[in-house]
């Protein structure tokens, strides 16, 4: 396997390793999943991929989410972003779907408004635009690194609250329907996450992040911004241009990501597999304390 660095700093393409190479070997899968916590992001271009085979390298790096309601693949592992609709058509630019990927188009973290986070996600592109629709990453970890120590050490001590109706209302009115929000509650995460495995910090903020707990609610919302700003300042971020038979990997630890728009005539779909973080991706160091949870 060679890891080829593409981004500044982070985002790597792996050559000479297959998605079944993942599956079918443990040598395989180990040297992914070091370069998966060394780069946060990895790309591996040619591959041959099917849902099953999407999911089955998946699998390896812990548990799938199952889709939540109101999101194209609800109940299975997939989650749909497409522009096409069920005759085929590409759908009009005020159509639910098409406002799915305006909201994907704000800096985000998958799931981090759910009562699980993502550790990683895995999206595959299966018609890509011949101009635009391209996903583009900052690592939240340089972001942290960048930072004075003393703003370091007042967010590894703060936590934050994040919801699924916050960014979706960014986007339009009615974006998340009753249905979702009953049943994805406001979630509270601590605003730094540590890596297990390097001891590295990470900035953990989201589109979904609204507050910080503990803070006056204008200010809070305005340090997100500010930090959101800062670890997608220009030059500082990595853009995937989609290729046919690409799948790219990201930690939702240590990255955040937006699509890029394209011309909305033209049809866009991709798959996403997405994998719940559990106690050996630090998850437990994530929970609010008590005091916190309780309000
Ligand atoms: C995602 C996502 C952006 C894109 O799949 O989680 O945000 O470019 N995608 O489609
Ligand atoms: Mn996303």
């Amino acid at each position: 396997m060679e890891v080829v660095p593409l981004g500044p700093g982070f985002a790597a393409e792996l050559r000479g390793v297959t998605l079944a190479d993942v599956v079918n070997h443990d040598s395989a899968y180990a040297e992914v999943r070091a370069a998966f916590e060394e780069h946060s992001v990895l790309v591996f271009r040619d591959q041959e991929v099917t849902d099953e085979s999407q999911l089955a390298f998946s699998r390896r790096f812990g548990p799938p989410e199952v889709t939540k309601v109101g999101s194209l693949g609800t109940g299975t592992h997939f989650v749909i972003l497409t522009t096409i609709d069920k005759d085929g058509k590409v759908v009009p630019p005020d159509h639910r779907y098409a406002l799915r990927n305006k909201a994907n188009q704000l800096w985000h973290t998958d799931s981090s408004f759910k009562s699980t986070p993502a550790l990683a996600s895995i999206l595959s592109a299966r018609i890509i635009p011949a101009d635009g629709g391209e996903t583009e990453f900052a690592s939240t970890r340089l972001a942290f690194d960048r930072l004075d120590a003393a703003m370091q050490s007042r967010l590894e001590n703060s936590f934050a609250w994040h919801h699924y109706g916050h960014s979706r209302a960014k986007i339009a009115p009615g974006l998340a329907t009753s249905e979702e929000l009953a049943v994805l509650p406001p979630q509270c995460w601590r605003m730094v996450w540590k890596n297990p495995v390097n001891g590295r910090n990470a900035l953990y903020l989201a589109s979904h992040a609204y507050a910080v707990d503990g803070m006056d609610p204008v200010a809070g919302e305005k340090l997100i911004n500010d930090l959101t700003e800062r670890a997608t300042a220009p030059g500082t971020t990595y853009v995937h241009a989609w290729r046919g038979g690409d799948v790219v990997m990201w930690d939702n630890r240590a990255t955040m990501h937006r699509g890029r728009p394209w011309p909305a005539h033209e049809a866009r779909h991709m798959v996403r597999t997405t994998i719940s973080a559990t106690a050996v991706d630090g998850l437990e160091s994530m929970r609010p304390p008590p005091r916190i949870a309780a309000e």
